[in-house]
């Protein structure tokens, strides 16, 4: 986010020219809120909600019925910096008012959750990660940003890139998994498709990178939990994705619920100003989690809502949303002197400075045409991307024998709920979908000429119809189950104390097992599940996340062989839950997990991932020989030979990591530095090559300082975290 100097004095006079009162509005956010017409608070409705007394679609209608208020006299006022709404008209409505009729004219700025599309939805993040493809982070993301500006929504709150290594929590779906270089590349790409087409007003929104920070770190993998942990650990592991963020010039941030070391992120100071404005360089602005500010007071570190503001606005955040704190306190403090007039002057600058990059003030609507053509339905390359999307993030866990691909021949008996309810291919955080753009994978697979009966049998909730599976058996020449979680088991709130396949899915697949025909699996879920039983006895796993709305044409593609999967895990999948966090590149120990007793183990599981952090199938073989590292003055040459040795085209994503043998902080077992996709047709042989430059082999000290030690390292390459060629080297720095 650059401005010119003429923007930059278009702000500066702006600004010189607002009351406290109108600079305190551009603080405030709203969100529309219900008015009237309830036999049951908001809140209460929203504890039914997630209690299961009502389901998604019923809270739907009731809020689609509810009168709102979108808080029209207060923006009049100039009382309003910020707005969430997502429906194109009302958007026009609103901005007319701000624009219109406020003293000053200053448009909104309107946020939305637009995580992995708007109603073109793509797989949620950790399945997105999957692809390893920079291209594709960055064109959704850029589809994204067009789609939003079409419904008058100019700032996605997205990319969300919270490292995360512990399943248990809910929202690992909505990020791209446990590593910081694939976390750091993720957001980069999608900083780059959310804001750097400014070729038209309406082809770029400012994106809002959250949730800042070490959020993903929360104890027990519960939501809202405390962390705690080293500086080292912070600037090398939650860190790196921010940062490149902020190099790629991500215009806005949104600081995460958690404490970090006992300072909740909304008031810490350090983080705001120090790291986060300072040395990383945030142009625009920050943004608090949904009434981030007031928990403060329930966090035990500020006294009442005051103390709480107070505190949040003199630690940099300069957005509140949606707690009315600011709007109601601030004015007295500045008067007080408890907050200078230049902590304000620089928050509002902040953010009229990310309105103007907008375009906001010349291009504040969205114009009729735009809207219309919206609704005739969704463009074919939405589609098509949709499906690309969805292709390029499953990964083929298992397939001994080669039972997948399936054959359009075989009569294949479809199994599970899941399977058949267009209405969970989405997952969480997707609230702009529309129903007939949804495809099912029973519809996929007739779409794609399958022989194919389906039979409900159950799914992750309610009961399951045993009966029904062993008609299922009977029928098929081979099952296909598709088992996981509904996408309310994952994203926010929604962390689990157990993760192995929920309900009766493992009994459905004893029983679908026990009848000798070949069961295939498709998982969809939100979160690596513990599979450690399903791995052992089930021939093939496909594992297909919640892959958005062309869910269905992927999966089919995929089983019937039109796709030979690419995907490789951005996330590590334990055995069982205990093992959670489980992740490749953790600290070496002093006794590493081994059979033996008195090592990092456990007595009743094993200690390391079941499927590791890289892993991926494909219809056909790669092999890697021939690794070898060449020094130069500032980087390391590395290459390797990466043979198809099957007899179809694949892609395989190679996979580059280093160690540091020995250093003055224990440091990881492995860490990713490069990954590369490449498609090498039947029996093609080719020679990757890495750079890794000098520079990117050090790590940060416990006093936020990067450090590049001389001494010994070794250099992995493989397709999976897990299974890689290695050399040493000696580097003097
Ligand atoms: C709460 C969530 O933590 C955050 O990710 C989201 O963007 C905001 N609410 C706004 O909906």
């Amino acid at each position: 986010m650059k401005l010119t100097q003429d923007q930059k004095n278009f702000v500066e006079d702006l600004l010189s020219r607002m009351t406290l009162e109108e600079k305190i509005g551009q603080m405030n956010q709203e969100s529309p809120s219900i008015v009237g017409g309830f036999d049951v608070p908001f809140s209460e409705l929203i504890e039914m909600l997630t209690d299961g007394r009502i389901s998604q679609e019923e809270f739907g209608r009731i809020m689609a019925n509810a009168k709102q208020d979108f808080h029209e006299d207060d923006i009049r006022a100039g009382r309003v910096g910020s707005q969430m709404v997502k429906d194109p008209r009302q958007n026009n409505a609103l901005q007319k008012i701000a624009v219109e009729e406020s003293r000053l004219g200053i448009p909104l700025i309107i946020g939305f959750d637009v995580i992995h599309g708007f109603r073109s939805v793509f797989p949620i993040a950790i399945g997105e990660a999957c692809s390893f493809d920079d291209a594709l982070f960055e064109e959704t993301a850029h589809m994204a940003a067009a789609e939003s500006r079409a419904h008058g929504i100019n700032w996605n709150f997205a990319p969300m890139i919270d490292a995360a290594r512990d399943s248990r929590w809910g929202r690992v779906s909505e990020g791209p998994g446990e590593d910081p270089l694939l976390g750091s590349r993720f957001a980069r790409a999608k900083i780059r498709g959310l804001q750097n087409d400014q070729s038209s007003p309406l082809s770029y929104v400012a994106a809002c990178t959250k949730h800042y920070v070490a959020y993903g770190a929360c104890e027990s993998g519960r939501d809202y939990n405390t962390t705690s942990m080293s500086v080292s650990n912070l600037y090398n592991v939650y860190l790196p994705a921010f940062r490149a963020a902020m190099n790629e010039g991500a215009a806005t941030v949104m600081a995460a619920f958690n404490d970090l070391n006992g300072v909740p992120c909304t008031v810490n100071r350090w983080l705001l100003r120090d790291v986060l404005k300072k040395d990383f360089g945030l142009e625009g602005f920050v943004v608090s989690d949904a009434n981030a500010i007031r928990e403060c007071v329930i966090h035990g570190i500020a006294e009442d809502d005051r103390d709480a503001g107070v505190q949040a606005a003199l630690a940099g955040m300069d957005m509140d949303m949606g707690t009315h704190i600011y709007k109601d306190h601030l004015a007295a403090e500045v008067e007080k002197g408890t907050v200078p007039m230049a902590v304000i002057d620089e928050a509002v600058r902040r953010i009229l400075s990310v309105k103007v990059w907008l375009g906001l003030f010349e291009n504040p609507y969205v114009p009729e045409a735009l809207i219309e053509a919206y609704e005739k339905g969704l463009p074919e390359e939405h589609i098509a991307l949709c499906r690309k999307a969805a292709e390029e993030s499953m990964v083929l866990l298992k397939n001994e024998g080669g039972l997948l691909p399936l054959s359009r021949g075989q009569k294949i008996s479809l199994v599970g709920k899941l399977a058949d309810d267009a209405n969970e291919v989405c997952g969480a955080w997707a609230m702009a979908w529309k129903p007939e753009d949804c495809v099912s994978i029973r519809m996929g697979l007739e779409a794609a000429g399958a022989d194919v009966r389906y039979f409900p049998c159950g799914g992750p909730e309610g009961e399951i119809d045993f009966e029904e599976a062993d008609r299922a058996c009977r029928e098929g020449d081979v099952i296909v189950a598709v088992v996981g979680e509904t996408d309310a088991m994952s994203g926010e709130a929604s962390s689990k104390a157990e993760i192995s396949l929920p309900g009766g899915q493992r009994a459905l697949l004893e029983r679908l097992l026990a009848s000798g025909k070949p069961v295939v699996t498709v998982l969809m879920n939100g979160r690596p599940l513990a599979l450690g039983w399903e791995a052992e006895h089930l021939p093939a796993i496909l594992e297909a996340w919640h892959l958005g709305i062309r869910m269905g044409d992927a999966v089919a593609a995929a089983l019937l062989g039109d796709v030979n999967p690419s995907g490789k895990l951005s996330s590590s999948f334990p055995a069982v839950t205990g093992q959670c966090p489980v992740y490749y590149n953790h600290p070496s120990t002093g006794r590493p997990g081994s059979k033996s007793k008195f090592t990092s183990r456990y007595l009743d599981s094993p200690w390391d991932a079941l499927y590791p952090f890289g892993h991926g199938l494909s219809y056909t073989g790669f092999a890697y020989d021939g690794l070898c590292v060449e020094e130069t003055a500032d980087a390391l040459e590395i290459c390797v030979k990466l043979k198809n040795t099957g007899d179809r085209e694949g892609t395989e994503v190679a996979q580059l990591y280093l160690q540091d043998v020995a250093a003055s902080l224990v440091r990881p077992v492995k860490e990713l530095k490069n990954y590369s996709r490449v498609t090498l047709a039947a029996g093609e042989e080719r020679e990757i090559r890495f750079t890794l430059p000098k520079q990117d082999m050090g790590f940060y000290d416990n006093e936020g300082q990067y450090r590049l030690e001389d001494g010994l390292f070794r250099i992995y390459v493989g397709g999976s975290s897990r299974d890689c060629l290695m050399k040493e080297v000696r580097i003097a720095f």
